[in-house]
């Protein structure tokens, strides 16, 4: 079966390729390369031992992306593809409208003409905004509470109607919590451009002493050490739930909605903790004022996931510290390294 990624030398999608190609899948990627490297599907291949088809081009070249379906023949598609820093989402909401939506409907509508109708999207617990209690269930009310959330809820909603106009589609909307850590081989791992927003790709760099101190955004919040509580799931564990999601999809088709998280909150501190182990040394922090928009505690419920699709994440947050910081270590500059 030939899976098409897009997005495919990001982050996530490049730990998925490779889990792709470990359970026999073929694999296309389809990345403009905005905020990734192709050396990132280079060392996928290479740890693989198999090939991948790379494409650069952009999901909103339609022309583009007919080729590709054409030559390719793709069964399903992952879509990755999409831009995410939730503090530029606010400056330029626009972009963020147009490279997700628009790219996604210009993904569907290739799709729809090549008659490709499984798809796998990269969804996000940002749907839940703020969420009122704990754990969050699939069920919980949906709203967005910045530009970037109402992409991804804008692209459910479409999704949703889509299947609803049409059930030959086939979709899983798989809802991802803190996704954090790297390929144990530490050869390939998160890649931010510039300073990073995310709590775990900062800590790395203070690790690593390319940034001075960690900022812990406020430590007043009702928590038991009042600081913020997360589900981080280490990405090969979310990179096998895309896998178990096709069969899934595969055995019996429809439209399903995933929590991929691990069912556990941490603190920032504790994060802090976890890493201090991992790297060794204790690292610096100071304490500043609650970053804009952050809200105190949100982890998933992921027992569907593992109902239906028999999945559960099974690395803890050391192993994901660790696995952080072995990439990190081994590539300080990351893939320019
Ligand atoms: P990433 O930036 O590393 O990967 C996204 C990839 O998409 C990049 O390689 C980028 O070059 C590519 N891309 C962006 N716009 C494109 C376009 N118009 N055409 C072609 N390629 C394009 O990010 P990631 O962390 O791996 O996230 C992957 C997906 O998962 C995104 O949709 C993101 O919103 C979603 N997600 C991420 C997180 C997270 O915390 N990392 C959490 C929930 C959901
Ligand atoms: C985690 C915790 C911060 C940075 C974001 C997006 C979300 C999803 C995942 C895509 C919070 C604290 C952070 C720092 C800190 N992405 N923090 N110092 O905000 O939970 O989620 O990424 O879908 O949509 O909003 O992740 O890693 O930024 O923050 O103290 O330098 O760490 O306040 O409590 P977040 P994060």
């Amino acid at each position: 079966m030939k899976v098409l990624v897009t997005g495919g030398a990001g982050y996530i999608a490049s730990h998925t390729d490779l889990e792709l190609l470990n359970a026999g899948y073929e694999v296309v990627v389809v990345d403009n390369l905005s905020n990734s490297c192709i050396e990132a599907v280079r060392r996928v291949e290479k740890l693989a031992g198999k090939k991948i088809s790379f494409y650069e081009a952009d999901i909103l070249d339609k022309e583009a992306l007919r080729e590709i379906f054409k030559k390719e023949k793709a069964d399903a598609v992952m879509h990755f593809a999409g831009l995410k820093a939730v503090g530029e989402s606010c400056a330029i909401p626009l972009k963020y409208f147009k490279n997700n939506i628009s790219g996604t409907v210009t993904l569907l509508e290739v799709m729809s003409e090549m008659n490709v109708k499984m798809l796998v999207f990269s969804s996000s617990a940002t749907v839940y905004g703020n969420p009122s209690k704990v754990p969050v269930t699939e069920d919980f009310p949906l709203y967005a509470i910045n530009p970037y959330g109402r992409t991804k809820l804008i692209i459910e909603d479409m999704l949703r109607d889509l299947y609803a106009s049409d059930n030959s589609w086939n979709v899983a909307l798989l809802r991802y919590f803190n996704p954090i850590g790297a390929h144990e081989s530490g050869e390939i791992g998160e890649d931010p451009n510039g300073i990073p927003n995310n709590l775990v790709p900062y800590i790395a760099k203070v690790a690593a002493g390319v940034l001075k101190e960690i900022r812990v955004f406020g430590n007043d919040y009702d928590t038991p050490d009042g600081t913020g509580i997360r589900d981080y799931i280490h990405v090969v564990d979310l990179a096998i739930g895309h896998i178990k999601a096709l069969e899934k999809l595969n055995e019996n088709p429809g439209i399903v909605t995933y929590n991929l998280g691990t069912g556990i909150g941490y603190s920032v501190m504790e994060v802090i903790r976890s890493y201090e182990k991992a790297c060794g040394k204790e690292l610096p922090y100071v304490v500043t004022d609650r970053r804009p928009g952050d809200y105190a505690i949100s982890y998933a419920d992921p027992s569907k996931a593992y109902k239906e699709m028999g999945w559960k994440a099974v690395r803890g947050i050391d192993k994901m510290c660790e696995d952080s910081y072995r990439w990190q270590s081994k590539n300080p500059n990351g893939y320019k390294s």
